[in-house]
């Protein structure tokens, strides 16, 4: 009889545990998430406003600049053979917590969550990735960003560039940047040209051993630029279109 009674308790824990992880537990993280309405500026006053046509709708914002062309780019280099863009719930893998792969780098107030479907929204094919070997890049634009506690405008522009030319720095030679670096340059990418004046704030400062020829500088081409249009601009913070149990879009203030 007493061995009856352990089998019953050890099968019910059998199916109480993954029932808690992999159906309680996530849906108890999804239900929280608020809807954010689908807020218009009205163009006379510049006023935000509910069109009454979207009237409790909601919608991620669409990419901006080149990052279109840039997912392309991103899909052609075969960038997502080496690195993801999904954070898996916290159940699942310690995602959320690793320095620098959900998190954003640092940065104290990046999003952590996991990634949902409506992330994906504006891709015509999800980067998911299909290995890990690199970061994973589904907030990579917070690690490059450029923040900075300074104000003045001109500081605040030289962070900016300065994450940017670390950007393509990787890009064109990873190992100037980290010397342990495992993934392959993409130097086709970019171009050596004659340098005019002071030469482009783009231009690629490299060190002394790969640096090009005097009087010429090393330029991120259109694809390397519509690229880090792309990679730089991803931050998986929007707001999320429809709660799964159907809750009502915040009032908007
Ligand atoms: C062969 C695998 C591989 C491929 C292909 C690859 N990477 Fe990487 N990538 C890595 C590895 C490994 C690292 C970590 C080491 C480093 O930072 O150099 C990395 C780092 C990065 C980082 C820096 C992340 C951080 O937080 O510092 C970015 C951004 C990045 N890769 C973007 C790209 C893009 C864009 C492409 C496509 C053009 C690409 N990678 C292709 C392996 C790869």
């Amino acid at each position: 009889m007493n061995s009856l009674k352990n089998f019953v308790l050890i099968l019910g824990t059998c199916f109480l545990v993954p029932t808690y992880c992999m159906v309680v537990q996530p849906f108890a993280a999804e239900r929280n998430r608020q809807t954010v309405p689908y807020v218009m500026e009205d163009p006379g006053s510049g006023k935000a406003f509910d069109a009454p046509e979207s009237k409790g709708l909601s919608y991620p914002q669409a990419f901006a600049g080149d990052r279109k062309r840039g997912e392309e780019i991103y899909a052609q280099q075969g960038c997502a053979q080496c690195h993801t863009q999904v954070i898996r719930p916290d159940y699942a893998g310690i995602d959320q917590f690793k320095k620098g792969w959900g998190k954003g780098g640092g940065d104290a107030n990046a999003v952590t969550r996991q990634t949902n479907m409506w992330d994906y929204m504006h891709e015509d094919f999800a980067m998911i990735g299909q290995r890990r070997i690199g970061p994973d890049l589904a907030n990579a634009g917070y690690r490059f960003d450029g923040s900075t506690t300074e104000t003045e405008p001109a500081k605040v522009k030289a962070a900016k560039l300065s994450a940017l030319n670390n950007f393509y720095l990787y890009l064109y030679a990873p190992r100037a940047r980290r010397e342990w670096s495992i993934s392959p340059g993409y130097r086709s990418l970019f171009i050596t040209r004659i340098k005019e004046g002071v030469g482009s704030e783009l231009a690629l400062k490299l060190p002394n051993n790969l640096a090009p020829a005097e009087g010429l500088e090393i330029v991120p081409s259109s694809d390397a630029r519509a690229l880090a249009d792309y990679v730089l601009g991803l931050k998986r913070d929007q707001p999320i279109p429809v709660s799964i149990t159907g809750a009502k879009p915040k009032e908007s203030k």
